[in-house]
């Protein structure tokens, strides 16, 4: 995905990516207390360019460029709805007026696909609303209960993103290491944390969660 966090392999070129071999009706619309996630619409093109051109954003995301044009959010969207960004790009939306905050995706890793990666930005004006986790917790449960060949959930966060990493631990995500990844916006690569979530840890976070 094009403004997603973080791994070397998402740093090709658009024509270097491999192509999806799952269509988009995989990525179903999701309903959660208060938000919608769908698929990104040409509609999100203005909210996208204005919420999207914003430094604290791209440089924490590995491939978004800054500045954010109205022509880059018009080519994410065509890009997300061709599966040529990602698999499963989602547009993050409020339940009550339809408003356009930001966008998440969970995008398989290329060279193991029981593994999916996370990844997720508001913008400015939505943050510290819990808007992300609840995204997050969401996309995460899609996952685990309608991909039973999902085994494990990673996230990377910059080591400076200190509301990232508290999104990621929040679902019940584990610290597994840190590295180098490239950063579009940067102009280099940022040292990251790296997390995990296996299928077990999930499953008992959901049970745990049911005897409260
Ligand atoms: C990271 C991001 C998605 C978080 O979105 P959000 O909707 O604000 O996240 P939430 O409200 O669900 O949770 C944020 C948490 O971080 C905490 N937080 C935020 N800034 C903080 C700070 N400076 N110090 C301590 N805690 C902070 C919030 O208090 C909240 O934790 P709490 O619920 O325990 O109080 C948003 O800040 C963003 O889009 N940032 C730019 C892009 C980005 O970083 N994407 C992720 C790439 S890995």
């Amino acid at each position: 995905m094009q403004s997603l966090m973080l791994r070397d392999d998402q740093l090709r070129s658009p024509e270097e990516q491999p192509r999806p071999d799952r269509p988009r009706s995989d990525c179903p619309v999701l309903l959660s207390q208060r938000l919608v996630l769908r698929a990104p619409h040409i509609e999100d093109i203005d909210a996208l360019a204005h919420l999207a051109n914003n430094a604290a954003i791209a440089t924490m995301v590995a491939r978004m460029p800054h500045p954010y044009t109205a022509k880059d959010a018009a080519d994410f969207v065509r890009r997300t709805n061709i599966g040529e960004i990602g698999k499963c790009v989602y547009a993050i939306t409020k339940a009550d007026n339809g408003e356009f905050l930001g966008c998440c995706a969970m995008e398989p890793n290329p060279v193991d696909d029981t593994i999916l990666e996370l990844g997720y930005w508001l913008g400015e004006p939505y943050w510290n609303r819990g808007y992300a986790t609840e995204a997050a917790h969401a996309l995460i449960d899609m996952a685990f209960r309608t991909r039973e060949w999902v085994s494990r959930i990673d996230a990377r966060c910059r080591v400076t993103n200190i509301a990232s990493r508290r999104v990621i631990q929040k679902s019940g995500f584990q610290f597994q290491g840190t590295g180098m990844v490239g950063n579009l916006a940067m102009g280099g690569t940022v040292p990251v944390e790296w997390y995990r979530l296996d299928r077990k840890t999930w499953l008992s976070l959901k049970s745990w969660g049911e005897m409260r």
